[in-house]
């Protein structure tokens, strides 16, 4: 008798066989839009969830659905969780770190130099045919190295990002985070600790890579941005609500700050319909980890979490560990 579990959205072909290899699975494979009654009804009787980060796991699906065990996510950031509902009904939480950190912390530099660089706004004024001839300050940016590197956050991705910086273009870089780094990690990274105020005052390029939670709603609003150089560009690869994009639509219309480079939206797949009309903006929707490999190997470390837990009672990356005592 095999535990039940479902897969609530599609996933990789290889990943569900392995998963049928222990678990009787029910799989969304057309990746259907699940309502919350769908996702409630689906997941009712079975001891496992695969997630994605879209899927809201809180105290009314977990009361209605008794029998779940684990919910395994496949990404980094869990903000999809009510973890502490989750602890209080015994459910085990688990993520997708240290897997993706390399080349989430790549694609902060493609859109933080793209951004710069204005790569996505000049293809689309030359796929447009307006180019017709050279001139002096046509799609002039901003300079990457030798500039400051603001990152706020700096967990492993933040570091990640730190270290391309100061060792690749020669940056200077400044960060502020709840904790600051151990004396060993800031010189790995070449990274000083400064005020928050300080960060974004001084930041050429600012970077976000903090979780999202409702001390992080916002943290970048139109006070903050105030605060930017004009000539400042903000990069969001963490998560939509850390910045307010209403605000931030405003200060790039106005020009108060240079321009953005942004992979998260709040309520996203929606965007702002201010951020789509500003020209000095790149959007990409939600693909900092979407690598081949990476994507795999995401995916694998969530169903490992599914089989550990639930078949050997030892999943790799908890969150909430204290369920495991329980
Ligand atoms: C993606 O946003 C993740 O949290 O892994
Ligand atoms: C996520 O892995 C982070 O710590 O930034």
């Amino acid at each position: 008798n095999k535990p039940r579990i479902l897969v609530a959205r599609a996933v990789f072909p290889h990943i569900i066989e392995l998963l049928e290899q222990h678990f009787e699975v029910e799989h969304n494979q057309a990746d259907a839009a699940w309502s919350k009654a769908d996702l409630i009804a689906r997941l009712h009787g079975k001891a496992g969830a695969f997630t994605t980060g879209g899927e809201r796991i809180d105290a009314e699906l977990l009361a209605a659905c008794p029998e779940l065990k684990i919910c395994a996510n496949m990404a980094v950031g869990y903000n999809n969780f009510d973890l502490p509902a989750m602890t209080a009904r015994q459910v085990l939480g688990t993520n997708t770190p240290d897997v993706l950190t390399e080349t989430t912390a790549d694609f902060g530099f493609a859109l933080l130099m793209a951004t710069a660089r204005r790569v996505t706004e000049s293809e689309h004024f030359l796929r447009a045919g307006k180019w017709s001839k050279w001139s002096y300050d046509m799609f002039a940016g901003s300079d990457v190295h030798g500039s400051t590197l603001g990152i706020l956050g700096m967990g492993r991705i933040g570091q990640g990002i730190a270290r391309r910086g100061a060792h690749g273009f020669g940056m200077h870089v400044i960060y502020h985070n709840r904790s600051r780094l151990t004396p060993d990690l800031e010189a790995a990274c070449k990274a000083r600790y400064v005020g928050k105020d300080e960060l974004l005052a001084q930041a050429d390029h600012l970077v976000l890579v903090l979780p999202y939670s409702a001390e992080s709603h916002h943290a970048i609003g139109a006070a903050e941005l105030a605060k930017m150089k004009p000539t400042a560009n903000l990069i969001n690869i963490a998560r939509g609500g850390i910045v307010d994009d209403a605000a931030l639509a405003k200060a790039l219309k106005e020009k108060r700050i240079a321009a953005a480079g942004l992979d998260v939206f709040e309520g996203e797949p929606k965007v702002h319909p201010d951020l789509l009309t500003v020209p000095n903006v790149v959007l990409t929707p939600h693909i900092a980890s979407a690598t081949v490999p990476t994507r795999q190997a995401m995916a694998k470390l969530a169903a490992d979490n599914l089989v550990g837990f639930l078949v050997h009672g030892k999943p790799l990356t908890p969150l909430n560990p204290e369920v495991l005592k329980g």
